[in-house]
């Protein structure tokens, strides 16, 4: 649609167009400069300087352990690649639920520190004075509903959420709650495409689904995943756009085997 070509940088503004013109939002995450100024150059509307670091640029099991400092320097690298897209940061584990000052102050010290656009928390009503101050700052907010993985201790499990009627209300509730306090956009992960459908015409505000099925304004993945550089990941929603990870294993493998050899470098490849 015409919203994406004429925009010289995604704003917030309009990506509100954007849903009330039906155009789909394009996210996805990124984590450094190179990756970012790919994804940047194809197109992407919003990359998501994710928490998902953790897991796929530090190896941990979970997002839990990736701290402030951290998601700034991945955040800052990411800035000076995108030229268009909106740039949106996670919050980190703890960074934001203990009091809603704290939760201000670190949300400033990622958009001075990082560039970045606006910030991501997750959680609904019990997180909402925290949302609510960060908005006082003018601060861009994204929330986040459903699997929130910063509470997968509480869960226990990544399965599909707000299956039952009762978990259901509630995130449609939290959902308007988070449009009234005043976020941009709300990421909707791993729940039923019906609820999610639901959810995306009971509020104004763009819905982007992962694992939330196609009836929604727009959809996120994480790049490691859709690339095929994680192998080890294959959740139904989940669509790989190439095998990377065998791309690059079999180059590698190839430029050892010339090292080894002494066939790299050769005579042209000198000075
Ligand atoms: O951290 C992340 O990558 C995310 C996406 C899965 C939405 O929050």
């Amino acid at each position: 649609m015409s919203v994406h070509k004429e925009v010289k940088r995604v704003t917030t503004n309009v990506l509100k167009e954007m849903k009330a013109a039906g155009a789909k939002i394009s996210m996805l995450t990124g984590y450094d400069f190179s990756m970012a100024k790919i994804i940047d150059d194809a197109g992407i509307d919003i990359i998501l300087v994710g928490d998902s670091a953790s897991n796929v640029m530090a190896g941990h099991e979970t997002t839990l352990p990736i701290t402030l400092d951290q998601m700034i320097y991945h955040a800052s690298s990411v800035v000076r690649g995108a030229k268009r897209a909106l740039v949106v940061v996670d919050m980190p584990f703890g960074s934001y639920q203990g009091n809603s000052k704290e939760a201000l102050s670190n949300a400033i010290r990622i958009m001075k520190e990082s560039g970045g656009h606006g910030v991501k928390l997750e959680g609904g009503s019990e997180i909402i004075e925290s949302i609510k101050r960060i908005l006082t700052a003018g601060i861009p907010v994204m929330g986040h509903l459903g699997l929130t993985p910063q509470s997968i201790y509480k869960f226990g499990t990544y399965v599909v959420r707000a299956k039952e009627e009762e978990e259901a209300i509630r995130l449609i509730e939290d959902a308007k709650a988070l449009e009234e306090a005043g976020c941009f956009a709300i990421v909707l992960e791993k729940i039923p495409a019906k609820l999610a459908k639901k959810v995306a015409e009971s509020v104004s505000i763009p819905i982007i689904g992962i694992g939330a099925g196609g009836h929604v304004d727009g959809q996120v993945l994480v790049i490691h995943d859709m690339l095929g550089i994680n192998n080890e990941f294959n959740p139904r929603f989940l669509r790989k756009y190439n095998n990377l990870y065998e791309q690059m294993k079999s180059s590698i493998e190839k430029y050892v085997e010339d090292v080894r050899r002494g066939d790299f470098p050769n005579e042209k490849e000198s000075y």
